[in-house]
Protein backbone atom coordinates (compact mmCIF):
# COMPACT_ATOMS: atom_id res chain seq x y z
CA UNK A 1 0.00 0.00 0.00
CA UNK A 2 1.57 3.37 -1.00
CA UNK A 3 1.01 5.83 2.24
CA UNK A 4 1.09 8.97 1.51
CA UNK A 5 4.30 10.93 1.61
CA UNK A 6 3.40 13.08 4.28
CA UNK A 7 2.44 10.78 6.67
CA UNK A 8 5.06 8.62 5.43
CA UNK A 9 8.14 10.66 6.65
CA UNK A 10 6.39 11.36 9.84
CA UNK A 11 8.21 10.05 12.46
CA UNK A 12 6.95 8.08 15.42
CA UNK A 13 6.52 10.97 18.73
CA UNK A 14 9.84 10.32 20.91
CA UNK A 15 8.16 10.34 24.04
CA UNK A 16 5.80 7.89 23.31
CA UNK A 17 8.22 5.45 21.79
CA UNK A 18 10.14 5.93 25.04
CA UNK A 19 7.36 5.18 27.43
CA UNK A 20 6.48 2.33 24.63
CA UNK A 21 9.86 0.45 25.25
CA UNK A 22 9.57 0.85 28.65
CA UNK A 23 6.45 -0.95 29.32
CA UNK A 24 7.95 -3.66 26.68
CA UNK A 25 10.99 -3.97 28.95
CA UNK A 26 8.03 -4.38 32.25
CA UNK A 27 6.26 -6.57 30.80
CA UNK A 28 9.48 -8.71 30.44
CA UNK A 29 9.81 -8.54 33.89
CA UNK A 30 12.59 -6.14 34.03
CA UNK A 31 12.45 -3.33 36.77
CA UNK A 32 12.16 -0.15 34.72
CA UNK A 33 12.11 3.51 36.47
CA UNK A 34 10.14 5.77 34.56
CA UNK A 35 10.87 9.46 34.19
CA UNK A 36 9.55 9.94 30.28
CA UNK A 37 5.95 10.51 31.57
CA UNK A 38 4.30 13.52 30.80
CA UNK A 39 1.36 13.68 32.50
CA UNK A 40 0.28 14.07 36.16
CA UNK A 41 0.65 10.57 37.78
CA UNK A 42 -2.49 11.93 40.04
CA UNK A 43 -6.21 10.57 39.82
CA UNK A 44 -8.59 13.06 37.77
CA UNK A 45 -10.20 14.42 41.26
CA UNK A 46 -13.58 13.00 42.12
CA UNK A 47 -15.83 16.03 41.87
CA UNK A 48 -14.60 15.42 38.44
CA UNK A 49 -15.15 11.95 37.56
CA UNK A 50 -18.52 12.20 39.18
CA UNK A 51 -19.89 15.00 36.68
CA UNK A 52 -18.92 11.91 34.04
CA UNK A 53 -21.07 9.27 35.77
CA UNK A 54 -24.08 11.54 36.30
CA UNK A 55 -23.62 12.61 32.37
CA UNK A 56 -23.34 8.33 31.47
CA UNK A 57 -26.56 7.65 33.89
CA UNK A 58 -28.46 10.49 32.29
CA UNK A 59 -28.05 9.11 28.87
CA UNK A 60 -25.67 11.99 27.94
CA UNK A 61 -23.97 9.88 25.09
CA UNK A 62 -25.16 11.79 21.82
CA UNK A 63 -23.10 14.26 19.26
CA UNK A 64 -22.93 17.58 20.75
CA UNK A 65 -22.56 20.88 18.79
CA UNK A 66 -19.03 20.68 17.34
CA UNK A 67 -16.92 23.23 19.05
CA UNK A 68 -18.30 21.85 22.04
CA UNK A 69 -21.36 22.39 24.41
CA UNK A 70 -22.11 25.91 25.60
CA UNK A 71 -21.64 25.61 28.76
CA UNK A 72 -18.74 24.24 28.57
CA UNK A 73 -17.18 26.89 25.97
CA UNK A 74 -18.38 29.33 28.49
CA UNK A 75 -16.38 27.86 31.54
CA UNK A 76 -12.95 27.86 28.81
CA UNK A 77 -14.12 31.54 28.14
CA UNK A 78 -14.36 31.94 32.03
CA UNK A 79 -11.19 30.51 32.76
CA UNK A 80 -9.49 32.73 30.39
CA UNK A 81 -11.36 35.81 32.05
CA UNK A 82 -10.66 34.63 35.72
CA UNK A 83 -6.82 34.41 35.45
CA UNK A 84 -6.34 36.82 32.61
CA UNK A 85 -9.18 39.49 32.30
CA UNK A 86 -9.19 37.95 28.52
CA UNK A 87 -12.65 39.84 27.61
CA UNK A 88 -12.92 36.21 25.83
CA UNK A 89 -16.68 34.98 25.17
CA UNK A 90 -17.83 31.64 24.18
CA UNK A 91 -17.64 32.89 20.14
CA UNK A 92 -14.15 32.93 20.80
CA UNK A 93 -13.51 29.12 22.07
CA UNK A 94 -13.43 25.76 20.53
CA UNK A 95 -12.61 22.58 22.33
CA UNK A 96 -10.85 19.93 20.56
CA UNK A 97 -9.31 16.72 21.89
CA UNK A 98 -6.28 17.74 23.82
CA UNK A 99 -3.94 20.34 23.31
CA UNK A 100 -2.64 18.53 20.49
CA UNK A 101 -5.31 18.27 18.45
CA UNK A 102 -6.44 22.12 18.83
CA UNK A 103 -2.30 23.04 18.08
CA UNK A 104 -3.12 21.01 14.80
CA UNK A 105 -6.55 22.16 13.85
CA UNK A 106 -4.72 25.69 14.51
CA UNK A 107 -2.02 25.05 11.83
CA UNK A 108 -3.85 23.65 9.52
CA UNK A 109 -6.28 27.01 9.63
CA UNK A 110 -3.26 29.44 9.31
CA UNK A 111 -0.54 27.35 7.10
CA UNK A 112 -0.27 27.15 3.31
CA UNK A 113 2.60 25.07 1.80
CA UNK A 114 5.70 27.45 1.56
CA UNK A 115 4.87 29.27 4.69
CA UNK A 116 7.37 28.99 7.30
CA UNK A 117 6.71 28.96 11.21
CA UNK A 118 9.38 29.91 13.65
CA UNK A 119 9.70 27.22 16.36
CA UNK A 120 12.10 27.98 19.35
CA UNK A 121 14.37 25.12 20.47
CA UNK A 122 14.22 22.87 22.99
CA UNK A 123 10.44 22.66 21.84
CA UNK A 124 7.93 20.14 22.24
CA UNK A 125 8.09 17.24 20.05
CA UNK A 126 4.19 17.65 18.19
CA UNK A 127 5.16 21.47 16.38
CA UNK A 128 7.53 20.92 13.79
CA UNK A 129 5.91 17.60 12.53
CA UNK A 130 2.39 19.29 12.87
CA UNK A 131 3.52 22.60 10.75
CA UNK A 132 5.22 20.07 8.64
CA UNK A 133 1.96 18.26 7.52
CA UNK A 134 0.46 21.28 6.73
CA UNK A 135 2.77 21.62 3.87
CA UNK A 136 4.41 24.52 5.53
CA UNK A 137 8.49 24.72 7.04
CA UNK A 138 9.13 24.83 10.71
CA UNK A 139 12.23 27.55 11.15
CA UNK A 140 13.85 25.82 14.38
CA UNK A 141 15.76 28.90 16.66
CA UNK A 142 17.86 27.71 18.77
CA UNK A 143 18.20 28.60 22.63
CA UNK A 144 20.75 26.77 24.35
CA UNK A 145 21.31 25.95 28.04
CA UNK A 146 23.20 29.35 28.40
CA UNK A 147 20.57 31.38 27.08
CA UNK A 148 18.03 29.61 29.86
CA UNK A 149 16.49 27.98 27.00
CA UNK A 150 14.78 31.83 25.77
CA UNK A 151 14.68 33.13 22.39
CA UNK A 152 14.68 36.72 22.45
CA UNK A 153 13.54 39.02 19.07
CA UNK A 154 17.00 39.09 17.61
CA UNK A 155 17.43 35.41 17.53
CA UNK A 156 14.07 35.31 16.23
CA UNK A 157 15.20 38.27 13.62
CA UNK A 158 17.71 36.40 12.24
CA UNK A 159 15.42 33.32 11.32
CA UNK A 160 13.03 35.71 9.81
CA UNK A 161 11.92 35.58 6.14
CA UNK A 162 9.23 36.67 3.55
CA UNK A 163 7.41 33.72 3.74
CA UNK A 164 7.09 33.76 8.11
CA UNK A 165 3.82 34.03 9.27
CA UNK A 166 3.94 32.14 12.72
CA UNK A 167 5.94 32.04 15.76
CA UNK A 168 4.76 29.51 18.52
CA UNK A 169 5.59 30.07 22.02
CA UNK A 170 5.46 27.72 24.74
CA UNK A 171 5.64 28.98 28.49
CA UNK A 172 6.11 27.26 30.77
CA UNK A 173 7.69 24.70 28.59
CA UNK A 174 8.18 21.26 28.05
CA UNK A 175 10.78 20.02 28.15
CA UNK A 176 12.92 22.59 30.05
CA UNK A 177 10.09 23.83 32.46
CA UNK A 178 11.34 27.31 31.68
CA UNK A 179 9.02 30.29 32.03
CA UNK A 180 8.95 33.48 30.38
CA UNK A 181 8.92 36.83 32.55
CA UNK A 182 6.17 38.88 31.18
CA UNK A 183 8.82 41.87 29.86
CA UNK A 184 10.55 38.99 27.73
CA UNK A 185 6.69 37.72 26.62
CA UNK A 186 5.92 41.34 25.92
CA UNK A 187 9.12 41.98 23.90
CA UNK A 188 8.30 38.48 21.85
CA UNK A 189 4.91 39.55 20.89
CA UNK A 190 5.71 43.01 20.28
CA UNK A 191 8.74 41.84 17.69
CA UNK A 192 5.41 38.94 16.07
CA UNK A 193 2.96 41.92 15.89
CA UNK A 194 5.71 44.58 14.12
CA UNK A 195 6.07 41.96 11.49
CA UNK A 196 2.15 40.64 11.10
CA UNK A 197 2.92 37.31 12.50
CA UNK A 198 0.65 35.13 14.48
CA UNK A 199 1.75 34.19 17.52
CA UNK A 200 0.50 30.25 18.85
CA UNK A 201 1.01 30.52 22.71
CA UNK A 202 0.90 27.40 24.62
CA UNK A 203 -0.42 27.81 28.13
CA UNK A 204 -1.02 23.78 28.91
CA UNK A 205 1.04 24.38 31.41
CA UNK A 206 0.10 27.81 33.28
CA UNK A 207 -1.51 26.65 36.39
CA UNK A 208 2.12 24.38 37.59
CA UNK A 209 4.64 27.15 38.45
CA UNK A 210 6.97 26.84 41.22
CA UNK A 211 9.09 29.23 43.52
CA UNK A 212 6.63 32.01 43.56
CA UNK A 213 6.68 32.15 40.27
CA UNK A 214 3.20 33.21 37.99
CA UNK A 215 2.70 31.89 34.20
CA UNK A 216 2.13 35.06 32.03
CA UNK A 217 -0.06 34.84 29.26
CA UNK A 218 -0.71 36.22 26.12
CA UNK A 219 -4.23 36.69 26.78
CA UNK A 220 -3.52 40.45 27.38
CA UNK A 221 -2.53 40.66 23.91
CA UNK A 222 -4.84 38.78 22.48
CA UNK A 223 -7.83 40.91 24.03
CA UNK A 224 -5.75 43.98 22.37
CA UNK A 225 -5.46 42.50 18.80
CA UNK A 226 -6.88 38.80 18.57
CA UNK A 227 -5.93 38.67 15.14
CA UNK A 228 -2.13 38.57 15.78
CA UNK A 229 -2.78 35.55 18.72
CA UNK A 230 -3.74 32.47 19.57
CA UNK A 231 -4.04 31.09 22.89
CA UNK A 232 -3.99 27.29 23.75
CA UNK A 233 -4.85 25.51 26.90
CA UNK A 234 -6.57 22.29 28.00
CA UNK A 235 -6.99 20.08 30.89
CA UNK A 236 -4.83 17.39 30.63
CA UNK A 237 -2.23 19.01 33.20
CA UNK A 238 -4.21 21.20 35.55
CA UNK A 239 -6.81 18.82 36.05
CA UNK A 240 -4.62 15.42 36.01
CA UNK A 241 -6.91 14.70 32.44
CA UNK A 242 -4.88 13.59 30.05
CA UNK A 243 -6.70 10.21 29.24
CA UNK A 244 -10.29 12.46 28.85
CA UNK A 245 -9.01 14.47 25.97
CA UNK A 246 -10.08 17.52 26.53
CA UNK A 247 -8.38 21.00 25.10
CA UNK A 248 -9.22 24.48 24.17
CA UNK A 249 -8.55 27.16 21.85
CA UNK A 250 -8.96 31.18 22.26
CA UNK A 251 -8.69 33.11 18.97
CA UNK A 252 -10.56 35.37 17.10
CA UNK A 253 -14.18 34.21 15.73
CA UNK A 254 -12.57 33.99 12.28
CA UNK A 255 -9.97 31.54 12.96
CA UNK A 256 -12.93 29.65 15.42
CA UNK A 257 -15.30 29.50 12.59
CA UNK A 258 -12.56 27.87 10.21
CA UNK A 259 -11.71 25.39 13.29
CA UNK A 260 -15.04 24.40 13.49
CA UNK A 261 -15.32 23.79 9.93
CA UNK A 262 -12.17 21.90 9.70
CA UNK A 263 -13.50 19.78 12.54
CA UNK A 264 -17.03 19.51 11.04
CA UNK A 265 -15.38 17.43 8.39
CA UNK A 266 -12.64 15.79 10.31
CA UNK A 267 -13.07 14.74 14.28
CA UNK A 268 -16.64 16.36 15.02
CA UNK A 269 -17.18 16.75 18.93
CA UNK A 270 -14.98 15.69 21.76
CA UNK A 271 -16.99 12.97 23.78
CA UNK A 272 -20.14 14.10 25.42
CA UNK A 273 -19.10 12.73 28.79
CA UNK A 274 -15.89 13.95 29.07
CA UNK A 275 -16.95 17.79 27.76
CA UNK A 276 -19.34 17.43 30.82
CA UNK A 277 -16.45 17.03 32.86
CA UNK A 278 -15.02 19.37 31.60
CA UNK A 279 -17.24 21.99 32.58
CA UNK A 280 -16.85 20.37 36.44
CA UNK A 281 -13.65 20.73 36.27
CA UNK A 282 -13.52 24.30 34.94
CA UNK A 283 -15.89 25.74 36.83
CA UNK A 284 -15.42 23.64 40.44
CA UNK A 285 -13.23 23.70 43.18
CA UNK A 286 -9.38 23.87 42.61
CA UNK A 287 -7.73 22.60 45.88
CA UNK A 288 -6.74 19.39 43.84
CA UNK A 289 -4.95 21.28 41.33
CA UNK A 290 -3.10 23.44 44.33
CA UNK A 291 -2.65 19.75 45.87
CA UNK A 292 -0.70 18.66 43.03
CA UNK A 293 1.13 21.45 42.44
CA UNK A 294 2.39 21.73 45.45
CA UNK A 295 3.50 18.18 45.08
CA UNK A 296 5.12 18.93 41.67
CA UNK A 297 7.16 21.73 43.68
CA UNK A 298 8.31 19.43 46.28
CA UNK A 299 9.85 17.00 44.04
CA UNK A 300 11.14 19.54 41.45
CA UNK A 301 13.12 20.16 44.40
CA UNK A 302 14.50 16.97 45.40
CA UNK A 303 15.23 16.80 41.37
CA UNK A 304 17.24 20.07 41.58
CA UNK A 305 18.96 19.12 44.57
CA UNK A 306 20.52 15.53 42.93
CA UNK A 307 20.65 16.85 39.58
CA UNK A 308 23.25 19.55 41.04
CA UNK A 309 25.17 17.02 42.30
CA UNK A 310 25.98 15.80 39.05
CA UNK A 311 29.60 16.29 37.62
CA UNK A 312 29.44 18.72 34.16
CA UNK A 313 26.01 18.98 33.96
CA UNK A 314 24.70 22.23 33.93
CA UNK A 315 20.46 22.61 34.34
CA UNK A 316 18.86 25.61 33.99
CA UNK A 317 16.10 25.94 36.98
CA UNK A 318 12.76 25.20 35.97
CA UNK A 319 10.17 27.52 37.05
CA UNK A 320 6.93 25.57 36.01
CA UNK A 321 5.58 22.37 33.74
CA UNK A 322 7.22 19.06 35.43
CA UNK A 323 10.33 18.81 33.61
CA UNK A 324 14.04 19.38 34.19
CA UNK A 325 16.02 19.82 30.99
CA UNK A 326 20.23 19.22 32.04
CA UNK A 327 22.74 19.83 29.62
CA UNK A 328 25.17 16.79 30.47
CA UNK A 329 26.81 16.68 26.52
CA UNK A 330 29.93 17.11 28.35
CA UNK A 331 29.61 13.20 28.84
CA UNK A 332 28.79 12.28 25.42
CA UNK A 333 32.08 10.69 24.35
CA UNK A 334 33.36 6.98 23.97
CA UNK A 335 30.60 5.25 26.10
CA UNK A 336 27.51 7.51 24.47
CA UNK A 337 27.88 9.51 21.62
CA UNK A 338 24.70 11.76 22.14
CA UNK A 339 21.58 12.09 23.74
CA UNK A 340 20.04 9.34 22.33
CA UNK A 341 22.60 6.81 22.61
CA UNK A 342 22.66 8.09 26.44
CA UNK A 343 18.75 6.95 27.29
CA UNK A 344 19.12 3.97 25.25
CA UNK A 345 21.73 3.04 27.67
CA UNK A 346 20.56 4.40 30.81
CA UNK A 347 17.33 2.16 29.39
CA UNK A 348 18.84 -0.85 28.63
CA UNK A 349 21.57 -1.14 31.33
CA UNK A 350 20.36 0.85 34.33
CA UNK A 351 16.55 0.55 33.60
CA UNK A 352 15.33 4.14 33.99
CA UNK A 353 13.88 5.90 31.16
CA UNK A 354 14.44 9.67 30.02
CA UNK A 355 13.24 10.85 26.80
CA UNK A 356 16.84 12.34 24.76
CA UNK A 357 16.97 15.62 24.14
CA UNK A 358 17.63 15.31 20.37
CA UNK A 359 13.15 14.84 20.03
CA UNK A 360 13.38 18.16 21.45
CA UNK A 361 15.67 19.89 19.23
CA UNK A 362 18.65 19.60 21.74
CA UNK A 363 20.80 17.05 21.84
CA UNK A 364 23.06 17.93 24.70
CA UNK A 365 20.02 17.31 27.04
CA UNK A 366 18.29 14.84 28.45
CA UNK A 367 14.48 15.42 29.62
CA UNK A 368 13.87 14.12 33.19
CA UNK A 369 9.99 14.16 34.38
CA UNK A 370 9.23 14.44 38.06
CA UNK A 371 5.86 13.23 37.88
CA UNK A 372 6.30 10.26 39.52
CA UNK A 373 6.77 9.24 43.25
CA UNK A 374 9.54 10.53 45.00
CA UNK A 375 10.36 6.96 45.63
CA UNK A 376 10.62 6.81 42.23
CA UNK A 377 12.57 9.82 41.46
CA UNK A 378 14.67 9.42 44.18
CA UNK A 379 16.08 5.41 42.80
CA UNK A 380 16.21 7.00 39.74
CA UNK A 381 17.97 9.67 39.82
CA UNK A 382 20.69 7.76 41.78
CA UNK A 383 20.91 5.54 39.02
CA UNK A 384 21.73 8.72 36.24
CA UNK A 385 24.20 10.59 38.72
CA UNK A 386 25.88 7.15 39.49
CA UNK A 387 26.40 6.45 35.19
CA UNK A 388 27.44 9.98 35.13
CA UNK A 389 29.71 9.90 37.74
CA UNK A 390 31.42 6.74 36.43
CA UNK A 391 31.50 8.17 32.96
CA UNK A 392 33.28 11.40 33.80
CA UNK A 393 36.61 11.74 32.55
CA UNK A 394 36.47 8.95 29.80
CA UNK A 395 37.87 9.43 26.50
C1 LIG B 1 3.63 21.71 25.61
C2 LIG B 1 2.48 20.80 25.38
N1 LIG B 1 1.46 21.23 24.64
C3 LIG B 1 0.40 20.46 24.39
C4 LIG B 1 0.31 19.19 24.90
C5 LIG B 1 -0.92 18.38 24.56
O1 LIG B 1 -1.57 17.89 25.65
P1 LIG B 1 -3.04 17.27 25.50
O2 LIG B 1 -3.25 16.95 24.08
O3 LIG B 1 -3.05 16.10 26.40
O4 LIG B 1 -3.99 18.36 25.95
C6 LIG B 1 1.36 18.67 25.67
C7 LIG B 1 1.32 17.29 26.17
O5 LIG B 1 2.31 16.68 26.48
C8 LIG B 1 2.46 19.50 25.94
O6 LIG B 1 3.47 19.08 26.70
Amino acid sequence: MKISRNTARLKPSATMAVSARAQALKAQGRHILSLSVGEPDFPTPGHICAAAKEALDAGFTHYTPVPGLPELLDAAAGYFNRFYDAGASRDNIIVGNGGKHCIYNVFACLLDPGDEALVPAPYWVSYPPMVELTGATAVIVPAPAEKNFKVDPDMLEAHLTPRTRMLVLNSPSNPTGVCYTRAELDALASWAVDRKLVVLSDEIYDRLTYGGVQAQSLCSWWKRIPEHFVIINGLSKTFAMTGWRLGYTLAAPELIKAMNRLQGQSTSNVCSIAQKAGVAALNGDYSAVETMRAAFERRRALALRVISGWPDVFCPEPEGAFYCFPDVHRHYGAAFADSVSLCSYLLDEVGVAVVPGAAFGDDRCIRISYAVSDDTLSEALEKIGRVLSRERGRP
